[in-house]
């Protein structure tokens, strides 16, 4: 009966541990992200909280290599029970997957999170004062780069009026796709000032104004 029992009581003994090692084999992190709006120059930081374990080692990897606390722009606080990641001040080369990596007495666990970090426009071609004949057709271009891509928007003066109106107007101008101003067979009530404007809602717009001036018209 007692040699029964003592079986009974081995067996329960092994399952448990065998429970403790498939169900504690990894240890959980709380599920952490970068804020939605990181710019280039900011700062941004994340908190890496596991949910178990003590006496916790802390690595972080970005794109699967470990950072170093201290260089350039990053710092790394960790603590008994938590891990800080700051970057400050942001750079284009900071987008990427971040991963927590802690481990405590032979368990360990793990959490990625992206960041992309926001870029405001800069220039790729500015427009400038152009010169046409009346019935040419006219592109005037205006493209930049920036994360997310930024919009390209025209707008132009009437006549002697300083209001500026958003084009396209009339059927003779469209806006191409990629920023470009397209109009076709210019009449001399065209002339005027246009301006472009390039914007993703992060920093300053870049704003070019031109003039454009129709030759040969009655
Ligand atoms: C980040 O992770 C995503 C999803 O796993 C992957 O598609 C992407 O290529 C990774 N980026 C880098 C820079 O490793
Ligand atoms: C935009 O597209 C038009 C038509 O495809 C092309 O002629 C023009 O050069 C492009 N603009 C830029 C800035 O590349
Ligand atoms: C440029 O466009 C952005 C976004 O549409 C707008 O907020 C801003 O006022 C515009 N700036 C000018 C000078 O037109």
């Amino acid at each position: 009966m007692a040699q029964r029992f003592q079986l009974l009581f081995m067996q329960c003994l092994v399952i448990v541990i065998m429970m403790e090692v498939i169900v504690g084999a990894s240890l959980n992190i709380q599920p952490f992200s970068f804020p939605s709006n990181s710019a280039i120059g900011k700062r941004a930081s994340v908190t890496c909280t596991p949910l178990e374990g003590e006496k916790l080692e802390f690595k972080w990897l970005r794109n699967g290599k470990e950072l170093t606390s201290g260089t350039q722009n990053v710092n790394i606080l960790s603590y008994p029970l938590l891990s800080n990641l700051i970057i400050d001040p942001l750079t284009s080369d900071d987008s990427g997957n971040y991963t927590c990596v802690v481990s405590s007495r032979g368990l360990s666990g793990s959490y990625t999170t992206k960041l992309d970090v926001l870029i405001p426009p800069s220039w790729i071609v500015a427009p400038s004062d152009t010169d046409a004949s009346s019935g040419d057709s006219l592109l005037l271009h205006c493209k930049g780069a920036g994360k997310p891509e930024p919009t390209v928007t025209w707008s132009r003066t009437h006549g002697e009026s300083f209001d500026f109106v958003l084009l396209p107007g009339s059927n003779q101008v469209t806006l191409l796709s990629n920023g470009s101003l397209l109009i076709e067979s210019i009449e001399k009530e065209d002339e005027g000032m246009y301006k472009c404007n390039i914007s993703n809602g992060i920093g300053n717009s870049l704003i070019k104004t031109i003039m454009v001036k129709v030759i040969g018209a009655l």
